[in-house]
């Protein structure tokens, strides 16, 4: 009899993850980029250069520099920082991290205690609401509309929790190509928010790691870059969604002090050095160029995208075009439920976030559903969204027209 190693395990873990099996035809899921966009050999040409220039320094841990990151990277991003979000930082109000969920991670290890109460958009990144349930705190959802945070709702809820005496930790927002709703926040609303913030004391963690991936509109400066020096923004951002995710790099940008104690829970002992190597090579003469090609392909499947939906699906259904991104969310008349359909749709070789996964409150989420177009081409977009409808069309009342 084998020894049951998951018996010496602690009793309040996570549900154990389930095999990896490889996606289905039409997998909508996920924040996947586009795999032909990749710019694979300029990435290997600069990772070349600079494993053959810098190579010794592997011997020690980040590469024998600051643990804040490989500096030339570090570079590289305030120059980028300062001309995309309008957002001047200095190197040492920079820290390298492992994708921007240990972002997340680390603002989350430091800020939060089981019980509190953090504020956040009303349909938001899934990753984040798994976390702050494992975390033990209770979010609160901020009404959204097609510009993203509703600042009066945020002004009433602030207001109600003070009259409780409740202090929210922090507001988390990606006001910029929200995930999953693709609306950006305008400049005025930023300016707003930070003037509710310093008057309620809430601090605010800014998640930009799409903001890079604007096309429907300007890109306005970042939260944090508004800020004149309150310190009250931790800012976030990443490579995932601009090179791909696979990269695990991203970045976080506070004040000195506020990075210095984050650096202190960043307990991995550096984020990969060749992908910072590589990345610091290859990004400043070419960041610029492949984004820009990035962002046209990427509109090129989101436009055929919403075209499928509008086509297949008809006025039965709110499609709003994304300011940018990967995605696009749908929402559904009342009475749909997307979450019981996920095993109908998964039979058809569909596979999609269901909205309820992807919001504070699951009634609110119900009738959403999100589809990223980020890696697929675009027969496979066409032939999923007509594959999507038909399984809508067989289980719902949804008066959804024959396919062609
Ligand atoms: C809003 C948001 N933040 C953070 C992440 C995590 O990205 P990564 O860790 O790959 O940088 C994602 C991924 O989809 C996201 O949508």
């Amino acid at each position: 009899m084998g020894f049951d190693m998951t018996t010496a395990f602690r009793s309040d873990l996570p549900a154990p993850s389930g095999a990896w099996a490889a996606p289905p035809r039409f997998s909508f899921v996920g924040g996947h980029n586009d795999g032909d966009s990749i710019p694979f050999t300029g990435l290997a040409e600069a990772a070349v250069t600079a494993i053959r220039r810098d190579g010794r320094r592997l011997a020690t841990y980040n590469l024998g520099g600051s643990p804040l990151g490989h500096q030339p990277l570090r570079d590289f991003i305030a120059g980028s920082l300062s001309t995309r979000a309008g957002l001047n930082c200095d190197l040492d109000e920079i820290l390298v991290v492992s994708g921007s969920l240990q972002a997340l991670d680390l603002v989350n290890a430091a800020m939060l205690t089981p019980g509190d109460v953090v504020l956040i958009e009303e349909a938001t990144y899934g990753g984040m609401l798994s976390r702050l349930e494992a975390a033990g705190v209770e979010p609160i959802g901020i009404a959204l509309d097609d510009h993203g945070l509703r600042i009066d709702h945020l002004d009433s809820v602030l207001d109600d929790l003070a009259a409780r005496s409740i202090k929210p930790r922090y507001l988390y927002t990606i006001p910029t190509v929200q995930n999953p709703t693709g609306t950006v926040l305008p400049r005025e609303r930023r300016q707003q928010l930070l003037d509710l913030a310093r008057r309620y004391e809430l601090p605010i963690f800014e998640d930009d790691c799409y903001a890079d991936l604007t096309w429907g509109c300007d890109r306005p400066p970042s939260i944090r870059s508004l800020d004149d020096a309150s310190g009250q923004v931790i800012y976030c951002g990443s490579f995932s969604k601009t090179i791909g995710p696979a990269l695990r790099v991203g970045y976080l940008v506070a004040d000195p002090p506020v990075i210095r104690q984050l650096l202190a829970l960043k307990t991995d002992a550096g984020t990969g050095a060749i992908e910072q190597l590589a990345l610091a090579e290859y990004a400043p003469s070419h960041f610029d160029a492949h984004v820009d090609a990035l962002m046209a392909a990427l509109q090129a499947k989101c436009d055929a995208m919403i075209d499928a939906l509008r086509t297949e699906f008809g006025s039965s259904v709110d499609v709003r075009a994304p300011e940018g991104g990967i995605y696009v969310w749908v929402t559904f008349p009342e009475g749909i439920d997307t979450t019981s359909l996920v095993p109908a749709a998964a039979a058809a070789g569909v596979e999609y976030n269901p909205g309820a996964a992807w919001s504070v409150d699951d009634d609110y989420g119900a009738r959403r559903l999100r589809l990223c177009f980020g890696h697929l081409d675009l027969d496979t977009i066409r032939a999923g969204v007509a594959a999507l409808a038909e399984v809508f069309r067989a289980e719902t009342d949804l008066p959804i027209g024959t396919s062609q």
